[in-house]
């Protein structure tokens, strides 16, 4: 398929949540909501919120986490991307004050667009750097402070979405026959409609009239969200399977991302794989959309559950739409 002498390769983890826990009887006490209701459609028991702080205090607890578990010299890092679709700021990126909180200091970076398919865009960028030859590590960090632009009125969305960071390091591996494998990525445009943050952009720049109409929280048709999910997310597993002629016994473990039980279920359905081979933690966290995939893939690695020479396949889709799908074989 091509002639690339190496992988890149996920040589480290890291990760963080908030203590603050949002449990679905906070809910049950401020809207018409219950925990009955919660956990038999999405599977979220609770999710964690960030009060004080924002996206790049995510990020950069997430990172240091990685550099001190792993013994990384922050100087030592060429390139760090944040993926996320709450930054701090419009500008500067949120990459940039995360390089300033962890002193990487020789670093260049962005952040990254793709909400909730975030880190598998960001996976793919990253990978290209380090197979160009020219970066030796790329810090790739999914975080959202989703909490952010959760309108707490709305019972449709708020109920959904938490706060997490959580980070990958890429760097060369020996060969083609580990690492980042493969990933299959998909953009469709006319789904912007459906979910979306409509205020404070160029479209509609902030002003009475965009709060008075709540565009600056999350907007979700979840009815209409969810059907082309569930044939997104399950077709893209599919694909990548295919091409890479991975049957259901090869893969040790499906890491979709965390937006609702049932969107995880239909695509280990349509891989063939059980309950027991999904990483979830969809229960704790809720939805943090760029952070859902590295969490589970740190959290799992730090309980042994993921080891050195596995098979997993990512998956996730989100607002865009986007959606996508990898295959790696994990390094460490
Ligand atoms: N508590 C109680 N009832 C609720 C509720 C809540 N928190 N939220 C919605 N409802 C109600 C609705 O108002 C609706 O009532 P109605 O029939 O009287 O209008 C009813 O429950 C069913 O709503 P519906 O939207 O059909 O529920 P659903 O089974 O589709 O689940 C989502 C809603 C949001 C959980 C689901 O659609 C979903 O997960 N969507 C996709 C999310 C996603 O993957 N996003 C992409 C990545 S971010």
């Amino acid at each position: 398929m091509n002639d690339k002498k190496f992988n890149a390769a996920i040589t480290a983890v890291g990760m963080y949540v908030p203590d603050e826990v949002l449990d679905n009887k906070y809910f049950e006490s401020i809207l018409d909501t219950s925990d009955e209701w919660i956990v038999t459609r999405t599977g979220i028991k609770e999710r964690r919120k960030l009060s004080n702080g924002a996206t790049s205090d995510l990020a950069t607890e997430a990172a240091l986490d990685l550099i001190k578990t792993h013994n990384i010299d922050p100087k030592e890092i060429d390139v760090v991307i944040v993926a996320t679709v709450t930054p701090d700021m419009f500008f500067p990126s949120t990459a940039c004050l995360v390089m300033h909180n962890i002193g990487a200091v020789n670093a260049w970076g962005f952040d990254s667009s793709a909400a909730c398919s975030g880190f598998l865009f960001g996976l793919q960028t990253a990978t290209s750097l380090v197979e160009s030859g020219r970066y030796k590590k790329v810090l790739l960090i999914g975080a959202d402070k989703m909490t952010a632009i959760s309108d707490y009125t709305d019972r449709n969305t708020c109920i959904l979405f938490g706060d997490a960071g959580a980070a990958v390091l890429l760097e060369p591996a020996a060969d083609t026959n580990t690492g980042i494998m493969d990933t299959v990525l998909h953009c469709d445009g006319s789904g912007a409609n459906h979910l979306n943050m409509k205020g404070g952009g160029s479209l509609n720049p902030s002003s009475y009239e965009t709060v008075d109409k709540k565009w600056h929280y999350i907007y979700q048709d979840g009815k209409a969200v969810f059907k082309v999910a569930v044939v997104g997310m399950a077709n893209v597993a599919a694909e990548i399977m295919e091409r890479n002629n991975l049957t259901a016994d090869d893969v040790k473990y499906l890491v979709p991302h965390q937006a609702n039980l049932r969107i995880i279920d239909a695509t280990a359905q349509r891989m063939g794989i059980g309950r027991e081979k999904v990483t979830i933690n969809i229960h704790k966290y809720g939805n943090t959309t760029a952070a859902t995939i590295p969490l589970c893939l740190c959290e799992y690695y730090r309980e042994g559950k993921i080891v050195k020479g596995d098979k997993l396949v990512l998956a996730a889709f989100g607002a865009g739409y986007t959606w996508g799908a990898a295959y790696i074989r994990w390094s460490i």
